[in-house]
């Protein structure tokens, strides 16, 4: 964040009461109504959380709801359950088997107009059990990780559901990542099917992900059987014995399958995210927890009512946290349509996500600051020539929104009508932490506000003691919650250092925050090496990597830099072997070693190249003067632990190129 966004958020005076024709008909309309049930909630977490759970199906009911041994949480003790179940089969054995389930939008817009699939409960209940027989005539059961590598298709959600109701753990992996990326998290994960598509649109053109998977088996041996969704058309090599066509997996099998009953704590999914050292770390979730929370958060930010008309839509991939919690598990389970669109938010024109909202009727609206950023760029007008009056609600989630942005959300897109969801949360909460409740919770543009139900979250110094108001400090929260990850795939040691070490007793998240006066919580970005790019978790060491593997580069230190739209941007500090010269074409060879390596989203925005790195005598790179000067800002703070003083002089001079 630069630093005119934190001398902004500090000056930041305005409030917006919930708007009171939406609050007379959202769950939660007063504060204190809000204050009285979080208390409770914190004081009695069991009875909290076993009346919320009853609302959900359960094929044998829990024994205790918490058993907590830090930092190890099991939820719903004993219970069986089965999340395909909550989200299709429950909307389906209650009668609604013909409503909408999930209506997805198609990237190209022919004469007709784009390409539109309404998939019902019943729809879904018969493609999940179809594709789950699929899986299993080729082997797979319950507990094997399968990898699901595709674009934003209908049989991306349904793969996903039929991992789900087979007790298949998925591991999904953005479709932007490289090959590389894949055999990592197959390797790791220790996964033998991948699921793909030949190809996906991206701006009209094709991503070949099929073409990436036959890459990935290359690196990894793993790999036994690649299922394959047509949707592009282009041309693939289909390998004898390993890859099949999705239709072919599907001809003929029985479209009947019964939910699996799982334990509340067996495995629902794993999913890769950066950490601030070495490679992804994969994240578990488990069944019982997640699916109470994610459809508690659900229900309550974004004021779902089945039966009202509403049409959900969450404009994130279903690769990261955001599409497995808020477009599939917690918002299905709500019988409330969910929107899926299968492309970017500028093809054919810049105001193709207004003109999705206006075409069917959208009253919840969930996306990034990064894109908010980049539709004031735009201009208002791909906005205002739409009718975008069905919209209810706006939610923004994945980096802090800059008051700016946040009002340009509130009077253009929500004409000051609608409530401002800004939330909180990570791949590792597995759903809302901090967030305001949309009819009960005053709003400031840029802060987050006050914890959902359940969560104690507090600003603490190292020693774990809450700060004073409006003092920065480390984000804790500091009791166990249903949906908090049960571990990092493979590595206790890890899991245990990185989450549960730093602030005893409680779960550090790495994100430094303050709260005002009210109470509100302000989040001030991470707080280890960490980057937030464009709303999407980058390690900066994972970019380093990256880099260091091209034969040309000795070394390289990476840093986030203030980016007008990405937030954060990505600067590359890199020095190159001896007699390799600096050009403008190895810098932008080196951008696309970094796509290659790990996928375009990594990509260095800058890349200074340097004779040296500024080090502390023990050889620690000095990231903090590195941030500086990629912000172009005087080189503040000590460094007197620099090892070689002249390198300042020489990162000054970079300034004022
Ligand atoms: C950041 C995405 C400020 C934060 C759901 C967190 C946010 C990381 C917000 C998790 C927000 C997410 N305001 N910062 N509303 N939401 N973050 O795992 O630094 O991809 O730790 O999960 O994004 O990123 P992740």
């Amino acid at each position: 964040m630069s630093d005119t966004h934190i001398t902004s958020v500090l000056n930041e005076a305005r409030v917006f009461a919930p708007q009171p024709e939406f609050r007379a008909q959202a769950y939660w309309q007063d504060l204190d109504a809000y204050r009285a049930e979080h208390e409770r909630s914190l004081q009695d977490p069991e009875g909290f959380w076993g009346e919320v759970a009853k609302e959900l199906s359960w094929f044998e009911p829990w024994g205790k709801v918490l058993e907590w041994n830090l930092p190890d949480a099991k939820w719903f003790v004993g219970g069986k359950t089965n999340l395909c179940f909550n989200c299709v089969d429950r909307q389906v054995e209650s009668g609604h088997g013909d409503q909408l389930a999930i209506l997805w939008e198609g990237e190209a817009v022919g004469p007709d107009g784009p390409e539109v699939r309404r998939l019902s409960y019943a729809d879904l209940q018969a493609e999940t059990s179809r594709f789950a027989n699929a899986l299993k005539a080729q082997g797979v059961k319950k507990g094997d990780v399968v990898t699901i590598y595709m674009g934003m298709v209908p049989e991306l959600a349904i793969a996903v559901l039929a991992c789900a109701r087979i007790g298949a753990p998925h591991s999904v992996v953005f479709g932007g990542f490289s090959s590389h990326a894949i055999a990592d998290r197959v390797d790791d994960a220790d996964s033998k099917v991948v699921i793909t598509c030949d190809g996906s649109w991206r701006r009209g053109k094709v991503v070949p992900l099929k073409a990436n998977v036959d890459a990935a088996c290359e690196l990894t041996s793993k790999i036994e059987t690649v299922i394959v969704v047509e949707r592009c058309g282009n041309e693939v090599a289909m390998r004898e014995g390993r890859d099949l066509w999705w239709r072919d997996a599907v001809q003929g099998v029985d479209a009947e399958c019964p939910c699996e009953p799982m334990d509340a704590e067996d495995m629902l999914f794993l999913l890769y995210t950066s950490g601030s050292t070495g490679k992804p770390k994969g994240i578990v979730h488990t069944t019982g927890g997640y699916m109470v929370y994610t459809y508690l958060t659900s229900k309550y930010t974004f004021n779902l009512k089945p039966d009202t008309g509403q049409v959900y839509w969450c404009t994130a991939d279903v690769g990261w946290i955001t599409g497995h919690s808020y477009i599939l598990y917690g918002i299905l389970p709500n019988r409330v349509p969910s929107l899926m669109f299968e492309g970017a938010p500028n093809f054919p024109e810049v105001d193709r996500f207004w003109d999705i909202c206006e075409r069917h009727k959208v009253t919840q609206f969930y996306t990034a600051p990064t894109a908010i950023r980049a539709f004031m760029k735009w201009g208002d007008e791909a906005v205002t020539k739409h009718d975008l009056s069905s919209l209810q609600l706006l939610g923004t989630v994945g980096e802090p929104i800059n008051p700016e942005a946040w009002m340009w959300y509130r009077e253009v897109v929500g004409g000051s009508r609608c409530p401002i969801v800004d939330t909180w949360w990570q791949t590792e909460t597995g759903g809302h932490m901090l967030t305001p409740l949309p009819g009960a919770t005053p709003t400031v543009p840029g802060s987050c506000t006050l914890p959902f139900f359940g969560i104690d979250a507090a600003v603490v110094d190292e020693s774990g003691n809450e700060v004073p108001l409006n003092r920065g400090g480390l984000l804790a929260i500091r009791k166990p919650w249903p949906s908090m990850l049960r571990g990092i795939h493979g590595d206790r040691e890890r899991f245990v250092q990185t989450y549960f070490s730093r602030l005893e007793g409680m779960y550090f998240p790495g994100d430094g925050a303050r709260r005002d006066a009210h109470g509100n919580f302000w989040i001030m970005g991470r707080v280890d090496d960490v980057i937030n790019v464009a709303g999407h978790r980058l390690g900066t060491m994972e970019v380093e990597s990256a880099l260091v593997s091209h034969p040309q580069v000795v070394e390289a230190a990476v840093v986030g830099m203030p980016h007008e739209i990405k937030g954060t941007g990505i600067a590359a500090f890199v020095t190159l072997g001896p007699g390799v010269a600096a050009s403008p074409e190895l810098s932008a060879t080196l951008q696309a070693h970094v796509g290659e390596e790990i996928g375009a989203i990594a990509k260095p925005d800058l890349i200074q190249f340097t004779d040296h790195l500024p080090k502390t005598r023990s050889g620690k790179i000095m990231r903090r003067l590195l941030r500086d000067v990629a912000a172009k800002r005087a080189i503040t703070g000590d460094v007197t632990t620099l090892e070689d003083f002249s390198v300042l002089e020489t990162l000054q001079k970079y300034q004022e190129d």
